[in-house]
């Protein structure tokens, strides 16, 4: 048969209904609901639309705009990770771009999933609401161990779940060779009630979460972290800080920031930043989510390098700190 027609014929073979679910899981990832079904199959029904008709809508809406943001910024990823390199490492994008109607996803996404570097038992702290975009990501790393751990319950299949305060981990020290933990440090010790958990409130509890992660993380491990930064904000479900004072708190809690990036989001979109905008930036100014986002690679400080750096901060108060933000 003419190739053409073949592809005529299977667009328009099977029924109406199973056209429709299948559309809508392909372009939006998700089941169509019931009322979008009905319409659909009415209009279909009475010649309104046709089959391309509902494919041509449902790719102008902005819920594909933003499946395929994400999907674009998963893809992005794993096009830096599978390039060539000539010394070991991981690929590390930076200067990302994303559109002022996103949130802090569309950077936190690419820049976290393209740092993986094989590592082989891997951690996902706050996962319950990631995005399924994220989610699907971090399965398609091919971790031998992927585990994910949050206060709530959520289905993810092909990742181990387990509920716990990551204040108090389950897990033995060193367990892990790569935490990530995105947009949730934020939130630990704040009200959860948005997430329908409960758990005991503590203004230091990202201080908390940062020393057990630095517990379970191994002697060479890496913990991939994302917060909203700008003005400082206790907003009561999160609290914002400056980029100075997050920088400070994760060196405070054992760890040496082995890179770091800084984003805003003004009327272009997301960008990378200096330290003097990001500072400045407020949560929901402009768009949906932060303002401003700080992502970071932290390694555990050796005790040898808390010494040495101890010591060098004694001679030298005013020595220059080791992120770039300083
Ligand atoms: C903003 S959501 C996380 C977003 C997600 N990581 C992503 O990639 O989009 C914050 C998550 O942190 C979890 N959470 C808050 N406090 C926690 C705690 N003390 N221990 C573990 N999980 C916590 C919440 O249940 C929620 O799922």
């Amino acid at each position: 048969m003419h190739g053409d027609l073949a592809a005529w014929l299977e667009a328009s073979g099977g029924s109406d209904e199973e056209f429709v679910e299948r559309l809508w899981r392909l372009a939006v990832r998700r089941p169509v609901e019931p009322e979008a079904k009905a319409r659909a199959l009415a209009q279909l029904a009475a010649g309104e639309i046709s089959r391309s008709g509902l494919l041509r809508d449902l790719v102008a809406s902005e819920e594909f705009a933003g499946v395929a943001l994400l999907d674009d910024a998963v893809a992005r990823a794993a096009g830096e990770r599978a390039k060539p390199r000539e010394v070991r490492g991981p690929a590390r994008p930076r200067l990302l771009r994303a559109p002022a109607w996103s949130d802090e996803r569309a950077i936190e996404i690419p820049w976290c999933l393209a740092r993986y570097d094989g590592e082989r038992r891997v951690l996902d702290v706050g996962y319950a609401h990631a995005e399924p975009a994220y989610l699907a990501g971090l399965l398609a790393l091919g971790a031998d161990e992927l585990t994910g751990v949050d206060l709530a319950e959520a289905e993810a299949p092909g990742l181990r779940r387990v509920v716990a305060d990551v204040r108090d981990l389950p897990f033995g020290d060193g367990a892990f060779e790569l935490v990530l933990c995105v947009s949730t440090l934020e939130h630990v010790g704040r009200d959860t009630e948005v997430y329908a958990v409960e758990a005991p409130r503590d203004e230091a509890g990202d201080e908390a979460a940062l020393r057990e992660l630095r517990r379970v993380l191994a002697a060479d491990g890496r913990l991939l972290v994302s917060v909203p930064t700008g003005e400082l904000d206790d907003q009561g479900w999160q609290v914002q800080r400056p980029p100075e004072e997050w920088v400070a708190l994760f060196e405070r809690c054992g760890f040496l920031v082995f890179e770091d990036e800084l984003y805003v989001r003004d009327e272009a979109g997301w960008r990378s930043a200096a330290l003097a905008e990001a500072r400045a930036a407020r949560y929901g100014a402009g768009g949906p989510g932060a303002g401003a986002v700080l992502l970071a690679e932290l390694r555990p400080r050796s005790m040898g390098e808390r010494l040495r750096l101890a010591l060098r901060d004694a001679r030298h108060r005013d020595a220059p700190r080791r992120s770039t933000l300083a």
